[in-house]
């Protein structure tokens, strides 16, 4: 009989990718995976460490689950329950020592190992023996190895991991604790990778990256390569149609990168470009060796190359030391670039960081205030961009059935989620295809439209 493999992600999206390849890397193993923990015979965390929020769920979720593993010991069965991902990574130990019904802790770059961990948690439990594993090493390449052996499922959507960590040590970031120092994969290896994906049936593929764009490399004919070379070949591979990449630093936006936007047609007209703030004493607090000036060109430039090009950043509120006035200058900044869509959060201090250190931290009060009032300008911005798009057609791909018998679900080029009515026609047959839409709603969240 199958076992029961219950995986919670966490998150950002090289999470997502991380818990698709842990699915992968247990299938051989006999474990199917299941969508609640009761009963699962496997369960596995993989936790994100960005805000402390994040974190502290993981342990009320420690303490859900907890319950669950009781009942199925009372029952005479076991449960294995592990905890991965950032909150493993840095805050193992005090994981094992706060929650002794955690059964296994592994960092971001140690899944590939997961049948081995189990196994042998498995055969020292059965020996009566003391069978919690910790293992948070922060080596990268072998873990491509393993995972590029195993098999991909067929969707029209893929993530493909390029490049993972990341040297800036911006001053409020755990990434460059918990994912380690930045680390490209070989060009041949992500080639043979995306090869696969396509014979698959993957029609857009997301190269994913905590920075992605500085991903360099040397190709087998001895050429330097970095993001825009990538991308240039990756188009050429038949059956994608969509290349998206995520997350991008503004240091690393060379003229190269920014002249795909223009020349290649797969390469989708959508940038997720963090700027976190908009003054320049902040951007300096923050070690982000851009200032508000270079970001607005680099966005002056794209929209040179891709006019229709849609927008989205990240912003921090409430870094250590910032005043009014420095928050006029995000709501400034956001008012000249016309954001598509944001992520925006309250600073949170981060054990270990810089920023954390700081003595002018802000009152919580404050932070919140100055967040609403980001994010009503942002969601203004959004709802706008979703209504620029009403009575034109867009190419949308499909990538599942709707919420009614008669609607599927796709994003535009933007990146927009749209909900297509398609009337009488055969919903499992539009799945992974690319059709035209005209688009006869918008607003806030998402866009609704027919087919053309
Ligand atoms: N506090 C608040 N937001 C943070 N981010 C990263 N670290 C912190 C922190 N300590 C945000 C940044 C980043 C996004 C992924 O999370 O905006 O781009
Ligand atoms: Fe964190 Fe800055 Fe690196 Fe992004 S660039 S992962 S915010 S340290």
């Amino acid at each position: 009989m199958k076992k029961k493999f219950y995986i919670k992600t966490y998150g950002c999206q090289m999470n997502v990718y991380d818990t698709e390849r842990m699915i992968d890397v247990m299938a051989p193993e006999g474990y199917e995976e299941t969508d609640s923990p009761e009963g699962a015979d496997l369960v596995v965390l993989n936790t994100c460490h960005i805000r402390e929020k994040a974190a502290e769920k993981v342990y009320s979720d420690i303490g859900r689950i907890k319950k669950m593993k009781q009942a199925k010991n009372d029952a005479g069965e076991d449960m294995i329950l592990a905890v991965g991902g950032c909150v493993a990574q840095a805050e193992g130990a005090e994981i094992m020592k706060r929650a002794p019904v955690v059964d296994m802790v592994f960092g971001p770059q140690t899944y590939h190992n997961l049948p081995n961990m189990i196994n042998k948690s498995l055969a020292l439990k059965s020996r009566g023996e003391k069978s919690r594993i910790l293992d948070t090493d922060l080596a990268v390449d072998e873990k491509f190895d393993q995972l590029s052996k195993k098999a991909v499922k067929k969707k029209p959507t893929a993530f493909l991991t390029i490049q993972e960590g990341c040297d800036k040590f911006c001053t409020f970031c755990v990434v460059p604790y918990t994912r380690g120092s930045e680390f490209s994969r070989s060009i041949d290896d992500i080639m043979s990778d995306a090869r696969k994906l396509a014979a698959a049936g993957v029609v857009e593929v997301t190269l994913l990256g905590q920075n992605v764009n500085a991903f360099h490399g040397v190709s087998s004919d001895g050429e330097e390569w970095g993001l825009a070379q990538l991308i240039r070949k990756l188009s050429k591979i038949d059956g994608f149609e969509r290349i998206r990449y995520t997350t991008s630093h503004p240091h690393d936006m060379t003229d190269e990168l920014l002249e795909v936007h223009r020349d290649v047609e797969e390469c989708m007209p959508y940038l997720h470009l963090p700027v976190q703030a908009g003054s320049d004493k902040i951007l300096k607090a923050m070690n982000r060796t851009h200032n508000s000036a270079t970001y607005i060109e680099i966005i002056r430039k794209l929209r040179e190359h891709r006019p229709d090009i849609a927008l989205s950043g990240d912003f921090i509120v409430g870094f250590p030391g910032e005043t009014e006035e420095d928050f006029e200058q995000t709501m400034k900044l956001v008012r000249n670039v016309r954001y598509a869509q944001a992520f925006s959060f309250k600073y949170s201090p981060r054990p270990g960081t810089p920023a954390a250190q700081l003595e002018d931290q802000i009152d919580e009060n404050i932070k919140s205030e100055r967040l609403t009032r980001l994010q009503a300008l942002l969601k203004e911005q959004q709802t706008e961009f979703n209504n620029s798009v009403i009575g034109k057609t867009l190419s949308v791909l499909v990538e599942a059935p709707g919420k009614t018998a008669d609607t599927v679900f796709g994003r535009s080029p933007y990146m927009q989620a749209v909900q297509v009515n398609v009337g009488e026609k055969d919903i499992e047959n539009l799945v992974g295809r690319i059709v035209n839409v005209k688009i006869n709603e918008g607003g806030p969240f998402n866009i609704q439209g027919v087919l053309a």
